[in-house]
């Protein structure tokens, strides 16, 4: 396995390309497998977990024809096995999102469980209760969700206890073919729900209210191609904008959207940095200062992303002053906490809350990433550290950060990969 190894200390000064955002590319590559022609995605990032999801719909017999800046052409027509296998599965649990358009415009699936992950159990109950309420029949044995229906699923009220980002997106996709009128309630108001709902409705879906806690799907017979380009990742900028606030420094992200994390530059701007915007930039300031230390509670979109909790809790490592992050998304998603602490981090842990006492550096030291966001805090860390941290289990950045090293190199942080 490759690892990282980064000398801190460096105040990070330039400009970064934001790529297509993974969680956007991920339903909108499965959400292909609805259309009755082919759908070609464009702005995909070059990521593993884009890459898995390819070789799933591969596998599936699915037909796709990749271009040079990796736009991908995708015809369903081809598929001959509805069927997502735990090798694939366990890998990447964003595979769950073929469930509903397989159902939908198949009428059958067989997919594996995604199983736990290291920030927690993420069941999937929600999204069965969805399509079992569309008329779906739906078994859960041997570790696979086996589901089908006699003819069209039926439009339905799919009412959601908690806000699930996946569940959203898939009864959504499954709703776009289904008879009749679908209502989803409590629905996930992500900017990546609605970037799949405007590349659903390019295919000729019915939908409105997406980016509001209740859409409403009238179903169609079918659904036609489209070329859609996928939305700018928000995470990928948010954490670039907190590695280079942690360094003091400058930066200007490219080809992003600022109207999408709000509350993250709002935090920034508390921070102390200095933000301006434009159409597809931002830019962030701090003109040579500390940042200041600030609070955090994670909860749905629009909220503070539960995706940007561990690069904040880099920032306020080495902010001024005290902060508390409140994580009330996911169980289990402190751990880069205590790899952080043994960078010297002053972090008190209380079950679902960490009080973080900021000071001037860390110390490097060997970690080691243990989920996505994670890994990129400990970059953060390690950038704001005094030495050369090594960072190993870096497989999990590469699932969601595009050539970090380089990007971050153009910024002028010291960081070199070297093969394990
Ligand atoms: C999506 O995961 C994202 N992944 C996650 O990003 C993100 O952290 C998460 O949403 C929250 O924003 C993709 O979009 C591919 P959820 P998802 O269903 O959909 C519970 C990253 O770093 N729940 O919104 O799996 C669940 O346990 C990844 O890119 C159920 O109880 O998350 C959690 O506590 C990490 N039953 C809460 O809902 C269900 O059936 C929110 O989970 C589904 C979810």
């Amino acid at each position: 396995m490759d690892k990282l190894i980064i000398t801190g200390g460096e105040q990070l000064n330039g400009e970064v390309r934001i790529s297509g955002a993974k969680n956007s590319a991920l339903p909108i590559l499965a959400a292909t497998l609805l259309a009755s022609e082919p759908v070609t995605v464009c702005n995909l990032p070059h990521l593993h977990d884009i890459t898995t999801m390819l070789e799933l719909l591969r596998r599936m017999g699915v037909d796709l024809v990749i271009d040079e800046k990796l736009n991908v052409e995708i015809d369903a027509s081809t598929i001959d096995k509805l069927v997502a296998p735990y090798e694939l599965v366990k890998t990447m649990r964003a595979s769950i999102l073929v469930l509903g358009p397989m159902v939908a415009h198949f009428g059958e699936a067989e997919v594996s469980l995604p199983g736990g992950c290291a920030i927690g159990s993420r069941p999937v109950d929600l999204h069965i209760q969805g399509l079992r309420a569309m008329g779906a029949e739906v078994v859960v044995e041997n570790g696979y969700i086996h589901a089908k229906t006699n003819g069209r699923l039926k439009g339905a009220r799919v009412f959601f206890d908690t806000v699930t980002v996946t569940g959203t997106e898939n009864i959504l996709m499954a709703a776009t073919l289904a008879e009749g009128q679908s209502v989803i309630e409590n629905a996930a108001r992500e900017p990546e729900v609605v970037d799949l709902a405007e590349c659903l409705i390019a295919m000729g879906a019915d939908i409105s209210g997406h980016g509001t806690d209740t859409i409403v799907v009238n179903g169609v017979e079918k659904l036609h191609g489209c070329r859609f380009p996928v939305v700018a990742d928000r995470i990928e900028t948010g954490t670039y904008l907190a590695a280079v606030a942690a360094t003091g420094g400058k930066i200007k992200a490219k080809n992003t959207n600022p109207k999408i994390l709000d509350a993250v530059l709002q935090k920034l701007e508390e921070a102390g940095a200095k933000i301006t915007c434009g159409e597809d930039w931002i830019e962030l300031d701090m003109e040579g200062r500390r940042p200041k230390a600030v609070n955090v509670t994670t909860a749905p979109y629009p909220a503070f992303p539960t995706d940007m909790q561990a690069q904040f809790s880099a920032m306020n490592a080495v902010s001024e002053g005290v902060s508390i992050l409140k994580e009330t998304i996911f169980e289990n998603r402190f751990m880069h906490m205590q790899e952080m602490i043994r960078m010297g981090a002053k972090i008190n842990i209380d079950g679902n809350t960490a009080v973080v006492e900021g000071v001037e550096k860390l110390q490097a030291a060997p970690v080691m990433a243990t989920d996505l966001r994670a890994s990129a805090s400990l970059v953060i860390a390690a950038l704001v550290a005094e030495g050369d941290t090594v960072i190993d289990r870096i497989y999990h950045i590469d699932r969601g950060y595009e050539c970090i090293e380089e990007k971050l190199q153009l910024l002028g942080a010291r960081i070199k990969r070297v093969p394990s």
